[in-house]
């Protein structure tokens, strides 16, 4: 297997998992909700004491166990290492993910496409085209999704170099100048002040407890952490790489882009005195697709370069879900790439084409699971429960079942002996597992704070 990353490709391969919708989509939704800035320091700060240190469990595992999550737990674990080796099946979690994740891909392709030629006049209309896409026909659903899809399996079916690298390589890169020209655009407007007011200066009074829990669960998800995506690309991680600067690069490039992403969303929301605070889809696919109509000619421009960079941020991500997956079928079950992806495929599809009769008005009853769609199942049931236990599996396998001498071997050279014994005892062992157990609790409504 010398089918490895080169170092740069190994950045932008995991910092392109690591920015997707999240970051385009809930990390600007969650700010206007929790009052802007503060919350994105709260975010920082949660960022770096928890994510980042599972983060850097997980190349642990990677980089050591060098194979398929599955036969890295195996391989890692000193003792029951058949049991630790299911750990490796969080891998599914991706797929359960990818699932609704390429059926958002497919509307936001819909959208790039009709963009270019029209846009909704006003809120009401906008409300009206995303409803109809979702309720009334899900046949250009259907179709969008099958496309982005196919694209999304073909490049993974090329393999670690030829495909997943060589598209990060070019498809980071336009997605920042893309990015980069937006908001120099948005700078025209009197909105931008009004934005990067609301995310760069802090008003603390808008946070509460519950905003904490949010920015953990916003740090988790951006980082694409607890499902074997980050370790499984550390399995291919060249020798030498200093596993420290490239983890702060990522993560660094990772919130850079949440907030210029920020600052063009917002522009556009200030300028036209709509609300911060919508939720969900709503802020990108109703508003921003209409405030951009009022823009004019330039508009169709705009709203095409700011759906085009959406669905670079999204295939990026989408790839990384699956490659777990197809790693393992062709390391452990010793089958061709090209069909691990069909098998991983026809599993996706089946799910994702599930949540589009989820929304569709004739079949949305059978496609629900008591009364809530199948769409909102999987998104509720992998980021409220499987990625959260996923995340604690792997900081207890890391801080308290493999041996110490392994991970002190791999990481001290980078971190120092200080360094890597505060990562270790204090925020492995102690600070990271009683956050991840607080979100659980919190989001599965047993606990109240
Ligand atoms: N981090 C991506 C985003 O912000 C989503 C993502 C990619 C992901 N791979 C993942 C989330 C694996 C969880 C697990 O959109």
């Amino acid at each position: 297997m010398n089918d490895k990353f080169s170092k740069i490709g190994f950045i932008l391969a995991v910092a392109g998992s690591a920015v997707g919708l999240g970051n385009a989509w809930k990390f600007p939704t969650l700010v206007g909700q929790n009052g802007g800035s503060a919350f994105i320091l709260l975010y920082f700060l949660l960022t770096f004491l928890v994510s980042f240190v599972l983060f850097i469990g997980e190349i642990c595992i990677g980089r050591i166990g060098e194979s398929d999550p599955v036969d890295s737990f195996r391989r890692l674990a000193p003792t029951h290492k058949e049991a630790w080796s299911k750990a490796g099946f969080f891998m599914i979690s991706g797929l359960l993910i990818y699932s609704f994740y390429s059926v958002v891909m497919g509307w936001i392709l819909k959208y790039t496409i009709t963009s270019a030629f029209s846009l909704p006049s006003d809120m009401a209309q906008s409300g009206e085209i995303f409803s109809a896409l979702l309720k009334d026909s899900p046949v250009v659903a259907i179709a969008c999704f099958s496309v982005m899809s196919l694209t999304c399996f073909y490049i993974v079916s090329r393999g670690i170099k030829s495909g997943i690298e060589r598209l990060n390589v070019w498809m980071m890169p336009a997605l920042f100048i893309l990015l980069v020209l937006m908001v120099v655009y948005s700078m025209s407007f009197d909105g931008f002040s009004k934005s990067a007011k609301f995310l760069l200066v802090p008003d603390f009074s808008a946070l509460n407890s519950k905003s904490v829990l949010e920015a953990l669960g916003l740090a988790f998800f951006t980082l694409s952490l607890g499902v074997t995506t980050i370790m499984t690309y550390a399995a291919s991680l060249p020798e030498r790489t200093n596993i420290l600067t490239s983890s702060l690069n990522i993560v660094f490039i990772n919130v850079m882009i949440g907030i210029m992403m920020g600052l063009v969303v917002f522009t556009f929301i200030f300028e036209f005195n709509a609300d911060p605070a919508q939720s969900g889809p709503g802020l990108i696919f109703v508003s921003l697709a209409m405030l951009f109509s009022k823009l004019g000619a330039i508009g169709h421009v705009l709203a095409f370069a700011f759906f085009l960079t959406l669905i670079f941020a999204a295939i990026t991500s989408a790839i990384s879900m699956i490659e777990p997956s197809v790693y393992y079928l062709v390391k452990s079950h010793k089958i061709s790439r090209l069909r691990a992806c069909a098998i991983v495929f026809a599993f996706t599809y089946v799910l994702g084409i599930a949540c589009i009769l989820g929304y569709y008005g004739a079949t949305a009853d059978s496609f629900s699971i008591l009364g809530t769609p199948f769409f909102d199942v999987l998104d509720y049931a992998t980021s409220k429960i499987l990625m959260p236990i996923g995340g604690l599996v792997i900081v207890v396998f890391v801080g308290f079942v493999m041996r110490k001498e392994a991970v002190h071997a791999l990481l001290a050279p980078y971190m120092g002996e200080l360094g890597f014994k505060i990562w270790y005892f204090v925020l492995l062992r102690c600070v990271s597992p009683v956050a991840i157990i607080l979100i659980a609790l919190r989001e599965l409504g047993i606990l109240r704070i």
